[in-house]
């Protein structure tokens, strides 16, 4: 009887981890592609520059409705060891992962995921973004004046320049409230 108790408990247990992580990783898919969705029609439509002020003012409401209701479970960002807009810079229990992956490169490290519990049982999914060539625009090595100007007025401490193609940029994270 103990046994099954057990035997139960542990099945439960990692029933309970599917979930988050099944559930953790369809709501970064999300966000990714709203995101890059209305980044890439910006860019086409308006250019770069007036992509980076959409972006700026429109992220995180972008962010809030491809979440859904699922805001109301999780709290989520992104974060980066070279951060652009302060409010994404990195929570201590990011610090750990952003050294490992920082400088590295698609494929370097093949861990797709990462989940991390806190010390209150909580658990956090980190999901690594790479450098694509789109990025490179407002991310990359040779970001043209106008660009660099936009950025230089909205973020006058912009760490986010500089990055090669398939260069680490930062983690996508998904917390449980
Ligand atoms: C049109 C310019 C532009 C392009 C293209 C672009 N970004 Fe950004 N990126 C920004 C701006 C502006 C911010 C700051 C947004 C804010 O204010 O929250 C940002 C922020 C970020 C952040 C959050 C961390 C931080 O530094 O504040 C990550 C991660 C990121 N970008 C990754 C990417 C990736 C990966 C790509 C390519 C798929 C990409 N970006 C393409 C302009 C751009």
């Amino acid at each position: 009887m103990k046994l099954f108790f057990l035997l139960n408990l542990v099945i439960m247990t990692s029933a309970h981890a599917q979930d988050f992580e099944t559930e953790a990783k369809a709501l970064a898919h999300d966000l990714k592609s709203s995101l890059m969705k209305n980044l890439s029609e910006k860019v086409a439509k308006e250019g770069a520059v007036k992509a980076i002020s959409f972006c700026h003012e429109n992220v995180k409401p972008i962010a809030k409705s491809a979440a859904k209701d699922r805001a109301l479970k999780f709290d989520f960002g992104r974060t980066s060891h070279k951060i652009r807009n302060e409010t994404n810079a990195p929570q201590a229990w990011a610090d750990v992962y952003l050294k490992e992956f920082q400088g590295k490169f698609k494929g370097d490290i093949k861990k797709d995921f990462i989940i991390h519990k806190l010390e209150n049982s909580k658990r956090v999914y980190l999901e690594p973004l790479y450098v694509q060539a789109q990025c490179l625009t407002c991310h990359g090595e040779s970001v043209a004046p106008e660009i660099k100007m936009k950025l230089a007025e909205i973020y006058p401490n912009d760490k986010a320049t500089g990055f090669k193609l398939g260069e680490f940029r930062g983690f996508i994270w998904i917390k449980e409230k």
